[in-house]
Parts: structure tokens; sequence; C-alpha cells
């Protein structure tokens, strides 16, 4: 079995992937006949989003039965069937629990709100201020206040994502209680990993009070102390119960000490922890609905500090670009018009070697890219919505306000997975729930025909798993001043074998001085994007538009 630092996790969007019914949505049957597509990666979990039942308000973060298969995208049986077929192919199945918050269509909320004062203690239900204004002056991340109506009660109740995403009251040792049946339950068919949405906002201070002001607001319910304790007293009613499995916990504006904390194996938490800081460098002084070029010197800070300090402090963190709330990496980072497929190589390598394990967003090992939209129309999610209003309200033009939008859309890596050139992309054969539009030129008919970026991926991942130092090593930063080259170094052993990794962010070329201790050295290359094979270093290397190479020596 592969240790911790061995693996390497997909993430498939089950609504994007493929749909074998013929209704335009992707579904778990359509995961089972792509399975031999999945092996071929050689990965070692999948990460699923969620499929339960849900009115999809969130596209199923708004859970309604966490222990029921939504219909549109099967039955249990072919969960189980699922779950067996991938364990044939040696993959585990990672579920996404979503525990932050439920459903208003969830029986809890609704039992709640017919008046059960059993199940009105699984939610944060408060009365109005005594001036008739909301319990508090927080925000929803998705806009608008984070308070509700509670039906007639004349009380209102908290949720910190849409309205139907009722926050559950984790102080309630009867919220924890049924939380760590659902896991159990999908524990006992063969789930092998557990992804926890937005983990670190579920102990939120039990007396709820306003933030002075919207840049303190965060804190007042995000890593506090008791998240620690309940995700310790999950570990040990659930998952701690087994080594194998793999657990990750969405921590949203989260700190380095609180990942080290989330992850130290002695403290029984978790295996690693999302954290989204690099994926801020292109927001405009913190607001994601801008457009800005990215800070290249702001990322490499971030991954050199949270490498540096994890594995100081022995946390552990998965590394990834992209996922189902992101857009694509290559839009925002590499060059999809110029340099799509060594952009693409350059981002992965940056990540796969670095201190961690590697995330893989579905559609990635073929180098999607954000899709071309030209109205409000063609996107669905909640989040773009509401953000395109508030562009408008706060003054801009429709077209200023929509290339934010077309920037910044959730949407934009949740279009269909493409399978091939057709008008659906191979996906479905009816107009898919969100349309793809760059099939022609990206697919995987085309990629594995004559693509480079999918070997490469297969390249990354074998060179994870036979080598140490990848998988387990230090990690230090290098040549840190280099205003275009993101440089680090892997070892195990500071006086043994070490991998040097240099990365060109930019489409022009550059030559690098390479830090003393490698001029001149004989080196092994482990990995090129340019198929570069080097022996011997000298006192310089010039790297070419995002090209990247590791060297071992
Ligand atoms: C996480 C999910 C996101 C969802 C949110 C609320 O950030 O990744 O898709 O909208 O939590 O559940």
């Amino acid at each position: 079995m592969s240790t911790l630092g061995q693996k390497v996790i997909y993430q498939v969007y089950p609504k994007s992937f493929y749909d074998s019914n013929h209704d335009g949505v992707g579904d778990l049957r359509g995961i089972i006949e792509k399975i031999d597509y999945l092996k071929r990666l050689n990965v070692d979990l999948i990460w699923f989003n969620p499929f339960f039942v849900s009115p999809q308000n969130d596209n199923g973060y708004d859970v309604a039965d966490y222990r029921r298969i939504d219909p549109r995208f099967g039955t249990m049986a072919d969960f189980e069937e699922l779950v067996a077929k991938l364990k044939e192919a040696g993959i585990g199945v990672m579920l996404d629990m979503v525990f932050n918050h439920c459903s208003t269509k969830h029986e809890w909320f609704q039992k709640a709100l017919a008046g059960d004062p059993y199940y009105q203690d699984f939610f944060y239900l408060r009365d109005p201020k005594p001036d008739g204004s909301l319990p508090t002056n927080w925000q929803s991340k998705f806009g608008g206040p984070a308070w509700a109506k509670f039906g007639q009660t004349g009380k209102y109740y908290l949720h910190l994502y849409d309205p139907t995403q009722a926050d559950l009251d984790w102080h309630n040792p009867n919220v924890r209680r049924e939380v760590a049946a659902v896991v159990n339950f999908w524990r006992q068919k063969g789930v092998r990993g557990f992804r926890f949405d937005v983990l670190n906002v579920i102990g939120k201070a039990t007396q709820l009070v306003d933030s002075p002001d919207p840049a303190h607001e965060k804190p007042l319910y995000t890593d506090t102390p008791v998240v620690h304790q309940y995700i310790q007293e999950l570990n040990r009613a659930t998952f701690g119960q087994d080594a194998a499995i793999v657990t990750v916990g969405e921590m949203s504006s989260t700190s380095i000490e609180n990942s080290i904390e989330y992850t130290k194996p002695g403290n029984d938490e978790l295996s690693m922890v999302f954290s989204f800081h690099h994926l801020k460098v292109d927001y405009d002084h913190g607001e994601k609905w801008s457009k800005t070029p990215f800070d290249f010197k702001r990322l490499k800070g971030l991954f050199n500090e949270w490498q540096t300090k994890l594995d100081q402090g022995g946390g552990w963190q998965a590394v990834f670009w992209n996922n189902h709330d992101q857009p694509w990496a290559l839009n925002r980072f590499g060059d999809p018009v110029r340099y799509r497929e060594k952009s693409a190589e350059m981002l992965a390598t940056t990540t796969h070697l670095l201190r961690g394990t590697p995330y893989i967003y579905m559609g990635e090992e073929l180098g999607m890219i954000d899709p071309d939209y030209h109205s409000m129309n063609d996107y669905v999610d909640v989040e773009a919505k509401n953000a395109y209003r508030e562009l408008l309200a706060q003054g801009k033009s429709p077209k200023a306000a929509f290339a934010i939008v077309h920037a910044k859309a959730r949407d934009n890596s949740r279009t269909p997975m493409h399978w091939d050139d057709s008008k659906y992309a191979g996906f479905s054969t009816v107009k898919p729930w969100l349309m793809p539009t760059d099939q022609k030129a990206i697919n995987v008919k085309a990629e594995l025909a004559h693509g480079e970026i999918f070997a490469y991926y297969q390249q990354l991942i074998a060179l994870r798993k036979r080598e140490a130092l990848i998988s387990d090593g230090h990690f230090s930063p290098c040549l840190e001043a280099d205003p275009q080259v993101f440089a680090y170094e892997r070892w195990l052993d500071q006086k043994g074998e070490k991998l040097l990794v240099l990365n060109n962010f930019y489409g022009r070329t550059t030559t690098v001085t390479l830090p003393a201790g490698w001029q001149g050295k004989a080196v092994e290359t482990m990995i090129s994007n340019y198929g570069e094979q080097l022996d011997c270093l000298g006192e310089k290397l010039l790297l070419r538009p995002y090209e990247s190479i590791a060297l071992k020596g």
C-alpha cells in the first residue's frame, strides 16, 4: 500500500463527468463506464463532489438526506457497484461530507420549522436585536445577510452560505452524534476517504456578536479552538478507527498554525488540509470579484512560507490549482492561447513535486480552459448570479461586470468533461446542464491520440510513487528573489541527494544563476516538459517559456 506522501487524488464532479442516461446531467453509471480512463492515471483515490439527495441550490452542497443518493445521479446499488469496481481498479472512493450546514429541505430543519424543540437545537436560531434588526451584521459568503427568517416564529436562522443552507450548531452533542453516524454509514459501504466541506467554520462562538467591520468578521467563526476538539471527537468516533482512511478538511481562510494543528499526526485530527491563500493572488485588494493579473511574488512567497512552516511543524497539505470552486488555473497563471500545453505542464510540475498530496481536478490532465460564454444566461451558479447583480449595483457597466464573472465564476470549471469534439463533447447525447465550448481543440480523444499533457501527468504521478525525495522529502525554497522562476529543493537528509525543481512562470525565456551547491554538479533529469536531458550543470541555466525541469543530484 502506498504511504500518504505517495498518493495522488483525482477529483470528479459527478454532475459533469459523463451522462449515461441521456438527461444532460452526469451520473454514477457514467463514472462506472469511464473507469478504464480513470485507471490510466494511476491515482489512489477519487474525491467525488456530493451526489446525495439535494434540491441542488448549491449544486449538491445543500444536502437534504446524507444517506441517500439523489435519483438524478443513480441508486445505492450503482454506488455500491462503483465502489467495488474502483476497488478492483485499485482506486479508493473519497466522499464529500457537508456538515457545516444542511439543506433547509433536510428533515432536521423541517422538523425544527414544525416546532420540534429537539431539532430547533440543531440550528442557530436567534431573536432579532431589540431594534428589530438582524441578530448580527454577518454577511453570507454568497452575498447578502447571513440570517433568514425562521418561518413565522419571529426568529432568524444563521446561514453562512445560501439561505437554503442552514448552519448546524455543532455545540449540540446530538448534532455531532448524527454527523458521526453518517460518516460511519459510508465507512461501512467501503469508502476509503472523506473530504469535509468548510470544516473550520463549524465552531462559532456560543455568543454570536456583531463584527466591528467586515475585515474582522471571519475570526468570529473561523478556526476557533473548539474546531480542533470537535474534529478529534469525530476522528475517534469514526475514521480514526481505520488508519488507511485518508481525510482532508476544506479550510476557509485558515492559518498555517491551525493547519499544522489540524494535521500533525499526534493530534489525531485529519490527514491534510485544503487552504486557498495561493488562489487569491489575483484578487484586487482581496476582492474575488475583480480582474487583475496574478501577483507572482506573492504566490511564490505563499508557497515558500506554507511549505517551509508545515514541514517544520509536521503538518501536511493538499497541493492543487483547480477544483469545482475555481476558474481554471491555466487561464489565471498560464497562457491558454500561446503556450497551453507547456504552461499546463509547468503548473502541474510545480504542485506535484511539492511536499503534500497532489489533487488533479477532472479535465486538468487535458489542459481544459474556461468556457467561452457570452451571456449571463450561460451561467448557473448562484454565487455568479448574485455577484453579477452586486457588481451592477456597485455601478459597473454590464460589460465590465460580465468580464469579471467570465473570469471568476465557479461554473468555469464545472462545464462537462470533454470526451470528444462532438456538439456536447461526448458528455451527453442531449443538451447538458452547462454547455461545453472548446471541445474541438481540447478533448480526451485528441489528447490521448496526440497530446502531451496527459502523458506528462502520468509521468509526474509515477515519479511521486517511486521517488522518496518527492513523497517524503523536506522542502527548502531556492532563488527566492527571482521575479519569474519558482524554484525549490526537496531533500531527505542535508548531506544526501537532493531534488532541484525549476519552474518558469512566464512566456519569456530567462537565465537563472543556479544555487551554489548545484553549479558544476552531475545530475539526473527526473522530468522536463521540454524533453530536456541534462546530466551536468554549469553555473547558469536557461529556461524557455513555461519550462519546468526537476534535477536530482
Ligand atoms: C465549499 C464547497 C463549495 C460550496 C461551499 C458551501 O466551499 O467547495 O462548492 O458552495 O462549500 O457548502
